[in-house]
């Protein structure tokens, strides 16, 4: 009770979060802790984007504009809004158009495939001509629900890669228990590099993304201290090839591990991914901002 009063106390708050000369790195552990272990919100001095979610799910039906502000509070500068069906992607458009800090990603995602009206594609190709769509996605293999069998998987895969590079943007992929079929068909379809959405695979998997030109984005399973496998990701790949993102309202990261999550939760993903590189968040998040221009190009046409 004593710790909580003192860290609740407005100018403790305000050393964490305000003043510039305060930064993130390992020796502010301890606080990183007690402020997690305390339920307070963590913030960046720096601006973050979260670079996969899904504000238009239900459960933001209640209160979307402000999980929206307390984002744009913590720190989470832009949000890319990823479609999954049709009416998803419908909705990362609207979204996109009402909020100066969201962007849009359309597809069909493989959980998503039954029930498409014939011409699905080209709604998708219409949707992607809005300026704020910056990717084709989520796309992808899963055998994990298997909702369609592979074989259809892999031809609105391949369909949607083909639209991706004909449009001349990069893709988000979803991938979960079929990351050999997923990198093999990327290697020989994907034209145009993108995003391993919430990646999952060893440093093995890892490096055949990352020869592929693809980035790997990191979610909150990354703050699970038995998720070892990605910490050693985490430590061996190219900084310059890393992002961060959500989920949300999915996979919350410590310490709200299995709670709704939002964006404001980002930081804990960012400042796990500084710890395990040795940096401060403040000398993070500029690198994670200029990988996330890179990897989708027209976002930096609106941000810089
Ligand atoms: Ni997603």
């Amino acid at each position: 009770m004593f710790v909580r009063t003192i860290l609740t106390s407005k100018m403790t708050r305000n050393l964490y979060t305000k003043n510039p000369p305060y930064r993130y790195n390992s020796s502010d552990d301890k606080w990183a802790c007690m402020l997690q272990w305390c339920g307070m919100p963590m913030k960046s001095t720096q601006p973050l984007i979260d670079t996969h979610l899904h504000l238009a799910s239900e459960q933001f039906n209640e209160d979307r504009r402000a999980v929206i502000e307390r984002a744009i509070e913590a720190g989470i500068a832009a949000m890319v809004e990823i479609g999954y069906d049709l009416a998803s992607s419908h909705a990362a458009v609207a979204l996109a158009n009402a909020h100066p800090a969201i962007f849009a990603v359309v597809g069909i995602q493989p959980n998503h495939l039954h029930d498409l009206p014939s011409d699905w594609i080209d709604q998708i190709r219409r949707l992607a001509t809005h300026p704020k769509v910056v990717a084709i996605g989520e796309i992808g293999l899963d055998y994990y629900w298997m909702k369609s069998p592979p074989s259809e998987q892999e031809k609105a895969f391949r369909a949607q890669l083909a639209l991706a590079a004909e449009l001349g943007l990069p893709v988000v992929i979803h991938s979960r228990e079929a990351m050999p079929e997923t990198i093999a068909v990327l290697r020989d379809a994907a034209r145009s590099p993108g995003v391993m959405h919430s990646f999952s695979g060893d440093w093995t998997a890892a490096q055949e993304c990352l020869e592929l030109g693809f980035y790997l984005s990191f979610s909150g399973p990354l703050t699970f201290p038995k998720s070892a496998a990605l910490h050693e990701v985490v430590q061996q790949a190219p900084l310059e090839r890393l992002l961060i993102e959500t989920d949300s309202p999915y996979l919350s990261p410590h310490p709200h591990r299995g709670q709704r999550n939002e964006p404001s939760r980002l930081v804990y993903i960012a400042q796990k991914l500084a710890d395990l590189r040795g940096l401060s968040l403040a000398e993070l998040a500029p690198q994670l901002w200029q990988n996330t221009l890179r990897a989708f190009p027209r976002m930096a046409e609106t941000l810089g």
